[in-house]
């Protein structure tokens, strides 16, 4: 009773405000957790994002990649998917994290998402997953003020910013037990069929179903993206993106797409 006539402003009849000041606090905690813009992350995001961070920050600090990290990290996002779907998923991420992290969340769910919807099994979902987790990986040696740079980077940035795949791939080369298939997907995940992607110009015939797949959710994911700086677009349009890069990416799997893509 006392904290609520604090809280309507009835200060004098506080003896000991401090005490009071938590028990609000407190009040208001509790509160919010019942309203759904405050609810608490779901246990796999606050692991899946915690594993995250650590695989960043020791590829930062010159310490080798754990696989099994980004194996615990995928398993995660795809019992996420497969018991709740990807849109609470989605919705998710992009309440509770920013920037790099958010990204290869998001990545990895739409991935896994696709994979789902595909009809593919479990071991190809979990290495599809697993090039995902991993795709981005090199980005822990592009410089932060490139990687959070508000709109566009200059040709200078562009050109430091396009060595992620090559940095990524020369990081997983020589861990043991690496599929081939990852190696790919992260070192190939910005090649068009066209020949106009990077690193390595490659075109359609050398590029692989799974990089295939993996550009598409990577294309989308970063397209859906809730960035401060700029208003965040609809699943919709970001599909209509993706339908007008006919040349670039695989016509039929963009269109088997639409259900990711805009399913509730
Ligand atoms: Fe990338
Ligand atoms: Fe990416």
């Amino acid at each position: 009773m006392v904290a609520q006539a604090y809280a309507l402003g009835a200060t004098a009849v506080i003896s000991r405000p401090k005490e009071i000041i938590v028990k609000l606090a407190q009040i208001e905690v509790a509160q919010r957790a019942t309203q759904s813009d405050f609810a608490i992350a779901s246990p796999e995001i606050i692991d899946s994002a915690a594993t995250f961070a650590s695989m960043f920050s020791a590829v930062r600090r010159g310490k080798p990649i754990e696989l099994s990290d980004a194996e615990n990290a995928t398993s995660q996002i795809i019992n996420s998917i497969a018991q709740n779907g990807l849109s609470a998923w989605l919705d998710d991420v992009r309440r509770y994290h920013e920037g790099t992290f958010q990204h290869c969340l998001l990545v990895t769910g739409v991935a896994v998402g696709f994979a789902f919807d595909i009809g593919f099994s479990s071991p190809d979902v979990k290495r599809l997953g697993m090039a995902a987790t991993l795709h981005d990986i090199g980005k822990a040696h592009i410089p932060r003020c490139i990687l959070d740079k508000g709109g566009q980077l200059d040709p200078s940035e562009e050109e430091i910013m396009r060595r992620h795949p090559v940095i990524g791939y020369e990081l997983l080369k020589d861990i043991s037990g690496i599929s081939p298939e990852i190696l790919d997907g992260v070192r190939h995940h910005h090649e068009y069929l066209d020949g106009l992607g990077y690193p390595d110009g490659l075109t359609a015939p050398q590029i692989s179903d799974l990089v295939r797949l993996l550009t598409i959710s990577d294309i989308f994911a970063a397209l859906i993206e809730l960035r401060p700086y700029r208003p965040t677009m609809s699943r919709q349009n970001a599909y209509q993106i993706l339908c007008g890069m006919d040349g670039k990416l695989e016509r039929s799997l963009v269109k088997a797409f639409r259900n990711v893509a805009l399913a509730a």
